[in-house]
């Protein structure tokens, strides 16, 4: 199975998502979490990872002196469990020129709005503030914009009159959750090509 590196930022309820699937078919899921690293410490994601008895690391930004001496650091982090994909699940923070040199092509970040529509670290309070009538999630590879890279899937997610930002973005997880398993999986499993913007499975 592909090797997985997963970086969370907080409840790491994606990175659950897929430790679940990978559960409940080892051998058909094709991929398994070798590690899991984040940003900061005391969060329920690195929970989770322990939970599952999974090794974990932080990098946090202001154990460093400059921000690319921390991007050295991750991609070093990251590098020891020599993953074959690296998935960004609500990890908040933005990856440098030494990781993209490592991991570039090979690493799927997830995020709650419809690409290119509300990029960034408030992807479903922007588009609520927007007047968006549908938003949802993309799952990308990530490229050295914000949000920018090629789009592998997006899912859809009306938006209700009632909502904050609370309700919208938990009823996105659920459909993230889901589009974030069977992304992966199908990545780990059929392998793909980047051509320009266009990921294609073959
Ligand atoms: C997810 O909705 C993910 O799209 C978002 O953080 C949440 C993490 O949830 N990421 C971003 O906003 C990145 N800009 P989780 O910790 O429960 O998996």
């Amino acid at each position: 199975p592909a090797r997985l590196v997963v970086l969370v930022s907080g409840s790491g309820s994606n990175l659950q998502a897929l430790l679940d699937a990978i559960d409940e078919d080892p051998h058909g899921f094709g991929a398994r979490v070798v590690a899991v690293g984040a940003d900061r410490e005391s969060i329920a994601g690195l929970e989770r990872a322990e939970r599952a008895g999974l090794p974990t690391f932080v990098c946090k930004v202001k154990d460093y002196e400059t921000r690319e001496a921390w991007d050295l650091a991750l991609t070093e982090a990251t590098a020891a469990y020599e993953p074959d994909l690296v998935v960004s699940a609500g990890f908040m923070k933005i990856v440098g020129k030494e990781f993209l040199a490592r991991f570039g092509g090979r690493c799927v970040n997830t995020h709650p709005a419809l690409l290119p529509s509300f990029p960034g670290a408030h992807g479903v309070r922007d588009a609520l503030a927007y007047g968006a009538k549908v938003t949802g999630c993309t799952v990308h590879f990530v490229d050295d914009g914000v949000d920018t890279g090629p789009i592998i899937a997006q899912g859809v997610v009306e938006v209700r009159d009632e909502d904050d930002e609370a309700a919208l973005h938990e009823r996105i997880k659920e459909v993230e959750r889901r589009l974030l398993v069977e992304v992966v999986g199908r990545l780990a499993r059929n392998g793909y090509r980047i051509e320009g913007r266009k990921v294609v499975f073959p």
